[in-house]
């Protein structure tokens, strides 16, 4: 199957009560590991590129290897998408060069700023055959070089939500419910806690829209306890439990993204495998469990949280 857009992956997660996942890929063992998961189970798959992705490794290298990965899963329909795009030419040049999908991220703007620069892009990529996210509120946490402290965050305002899908015309929408970016979620000693009545506020008003989590990372403790056990350092480091991301699949979110446990798992496999063999020194060596980590990571969110096993 070719690189497709996500509608018709949302209108059958929004009628079956699942969400489609969304990761972060920013080499070629992130990109197998997740689509070697999806593959086998049959599972629908976003690949989302961040402009810090891109620059890492470049426009090209990243969609001829998510071509690649098409290629190599038949089977299964493979989304690219834009991860927080900042500007209109940002997105144009991804629209341009070959992405199905991109967000532009305008929620940083005022209310109508964000809506001019959303329509903008809206009209720029559907002429192109490409669908569009867009975000209302504000998570904390860190985005590129953006950080937003805990606490500091703004909740989307349901009473915003129609004007705004209305108005721009995008095709699905980023929430603030309470989510954020990054290892570091909540306060220690707190309890986390999405705000679902923000989000069936969102819903009720969007009646079939599909609804997007942004920094939907669990953090699992199983990997923050290996980094520090083989010479790392993340104290405190906390996400969204996974049976509230459940609940928000089965509601009207069809699209959650991960990022941050692509990079624990990785990490966690990478230092203990260097603990246990000083002496090696081969990238394939320490890569090759590190993408294995990364798949089982996948696979699991697959089947336990997202519920889109078979959905393919
Ligand atoms: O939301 C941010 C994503 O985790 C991408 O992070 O900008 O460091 O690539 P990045
Ligand atoms: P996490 O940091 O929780 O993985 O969020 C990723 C994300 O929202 C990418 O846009
Ligand atoms: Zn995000």
């Amino acid at each position: 199957m070719a690189i497709v857009t996500t509608k018709e992956m949302f209108q059958k997660a929004y009628a079956g009560g699942y969400a489609v996942g969304a990761f972060n890929v920013n080499n070629m063992e992130i990109i197998q590991g997740i689509t070697e998961a999806a593959g086998e189970l049959k599972a629908p798959v976003i690949l989302q590129v961040s402009k810090g992705a891109r620059a890492y490794a470049n426009h090209t290298y990243l969609v001829k290897l998510v071509e690649a990965a098409a290629q190599e899963n038949p089977d299964i329909p493979i989304a690219l998408h834009l991860d927080h795009g900042d500007s209109f030419e940002l997105c144009k040049s991804c629209i341009d060069g070959g992405f199905t999908s991109v967000m532009i991220d305008a929620s940083s703007k005022s209310f109508e700023d964000n809506i001019a620069l959303t329509k903008k892009v809206v009209e720029y990529a559907h002429d192109h055959g490409v669908v569009v996210e867009a975000e209302l509120g504000t998570l904390a946490g860190v985005e590129d070089e953006v950080v937003v402290e805990a606490g500091n965050e703004m909740f989307t305002r349901p009473e915003e939500v129609e004007e705004f899908v209305t108005k721009t015309g995008c095709d699905s929408l980023a929430i603030a419910i309470g989510t954020s970016h990054g290892a570091y979620k909540f306060k220690p000693g707190t309890k986390p806690q999405l705000r679902f009545d923000v989000l069936e506020e969102c819903s009720k008003r969007l009646p079939g829209f599909p609804i997007v989590l942004h920094g939907a990372s669990s953090v699992p403790q199983d990997f923050v306890a290996e980094i520090n056990q083989f010479g790392g350092s993340m104290p405190g480091a906390i996400g969204i439990p996974e049976e509230q991301l459940r609940h928000a699949a089965e509601l009207a979110v069809c699209k959650i993204n991960i990022d941050s446990d692509i990079r624990l798992a990785m990490t966690a496999s990478i230092r203990k495998y260097f603990a246990e063999h000083p002496d090696h020194f081969d990238p394939r060596q320490y890569l090759k469990p590190a993408r294995a980590a990364v798949k089982a990571m996948v696979a699991h969110k697959i089947v336990d949280v997202l519920g889109c096993n078979g959905k393919a």
